[in-house]
């Protein structure tokens, strides 16, 4: 037994090196990744060209205070409020962190406009974390209930409704509308463009920031550099972490013109956030992006794993539903199979992961091939064709 706190249901597994969207154990055995991490492994694993700036940059330093110029961060600042349109970035560490330091601007721009008792508008469904403040911000209760009071600041509105923002708006003195364009962890939930385009007419309507979480479906999967680009609308923040650095821990909370004049020295900050290797990291994974042309690519192989799932699951009964945008794709079951991700890694060598009990995600490296994605769509109907859920098979 290992003497680490046991807050993980881990898989029976021992790996040992990774390459691409594979990893092997101990005995050579090879598994198909097909959640890379939960979207962080997005480029795969043992990246030749990030190997190569790794090595680089632990020649010169790892960790650079942030009382000093740092290249490397402004450099990646740079680039991402470019692709956003955005005005700056803060680094941090983690998605959690991006969103607490989204919530605290939110908090801090009500201050400035004297916005007495404000509130955040944040989704049914929607995760934004585990720490305190991006917890109260997370609808999951399960993931509350034992923790007493968290942060009264949220109002809890259904995700694609319009109204419930409007009755939110007419009730409370609203700072901040948060949500995730595809809610990951809730079950790959999309916004609609409409929806999105209304959120933005609303929030400049009521001066209201627009805080959109794209840690999980940014940075390219979707087919865009991030998904609200879909609606032609601009958030004013953006949080991001997840495949930054390719697993180098790395979030960021990027701002528009308006904020950044708000946030000054000393009113937030991170040890860690921003150090130079991460950075110098995350730029090279965003040039990769973009020189191979990853995002067409994600668009194509996700519409190529959609139609291979859907002509493959169509006359089975045990599967409600397969969606989702890019290579963020979600197989919901109608019944929960018991130990599925352990199954699938002992008997097809795959590793998947399960949300909301009955939801397969699924979060693929870029680099995945129409090999792959046979292989996987075959091992899965094998799989799911010996099943028997109270009684019924799977397959009819
Ligand atoms: C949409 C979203 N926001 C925030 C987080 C929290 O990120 P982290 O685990 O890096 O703190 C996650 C993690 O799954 C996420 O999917």
């Amino acid at each position: 037994m290992s003497s680490l706190i046991h807050f993980y249901q881990k898989l029976d597994a021992d790996f040992i090196r990774g390459e691409g969207c594979y990893l092997w154990d101990k005995t050579e055995n090879r598994y198909l990744d097909m959640t890379s991490g939960i979207g962080v492994n997005n480029l795969g694993f043992s990246h030749a060209e990030l190997n190569i700036e790794i090595q680089a940059q632990i020649q010169n330093y790892i960790h650079l205070s942030n009382l000093f110029k740092n290249t490397w961060s402004e450099k990646l600042s740079d680039q991402l409020v470019k692709i956003t349109q955005l005005n700056a970035s803060f680094f941090c560490n983690s998605g959690t962190e991006a969103n607490e330091t989204a919530i605290k601007i939110a908090k801090l721009y009500a201050f400035e406009k004297n916005i007495e008792n404000a509130k955040i508008i944040v989704m049914n469904q929607g995760f934004h974390g585990r720490t305190l403040g991006a917890l109260s911000a997370t609808s999951n209760q399960k993931y509350k209930e034992k923790f007493g009071a968290l942060l009264d600041d949220f109002i809890f509105v259904d995700f694609n409704c319009i109204e419930s923002i409007l009755d939110a708006i007419q009730q409370h003195h609203v700072c901040a509308i948060m949500l995730e364009p595809i809610q990951g962890e809730g079950g790959i939930h999309i916004a609609s463009t409409l929806y999105l385009k209304q959120l933005r007419k609303i929030c400049d309507q009521y001066k209201i920031l627009l805080i959109l979480d794209e840690i999980q479906c940014g940075l390219g999967r979707t087919g865009y550099w991030f998904y609200h680009q879909k609606a032609e609308i601009v958030p004013d923040i953006l949080t991001i972490a997840k495949g930054l650095a390719n697993g180098l821990p790395i979030g960021a909370c990027l701002v528009n013109k308006r904020l950044n004049d708000l946030l000054t020295p000393g009113l937030h900050g991170s040890t860690f956030g921003g150090n130079p290797l991460a950075c110098r990291v995350a730029l090279k994974v965003l040039e990769i992006i973009e020189r191979d042309e990853l995002i067409l690519n994600n668009k194509q192989k996700g519409e190529y794993l959609i139609n291979q799932l859907q002509s493959k699951f169509t006359s089975v009964h045990g599967i409600k539903s397969i969606r989702g945008v890019g290579l963020m794709i979600a197989i919901e079951l109608n019944e929960t199979i018991d130990d599925i991700s352990q199954q699938l890694f002992l008997q097809h060598k795959i590793l998947i992961n399960i949300t909301q009990n009955k939801i397969i995600r699924l979060l693929p490296s870029f680099l995945i091939t129409e090999d792959d994605i046979q292989y996987f769509c075959q091992s899965l109907y094998d799989f799911i064709k010996t099943q028997n859920i109270n009684n019924k098979v799977y397959l009819e």
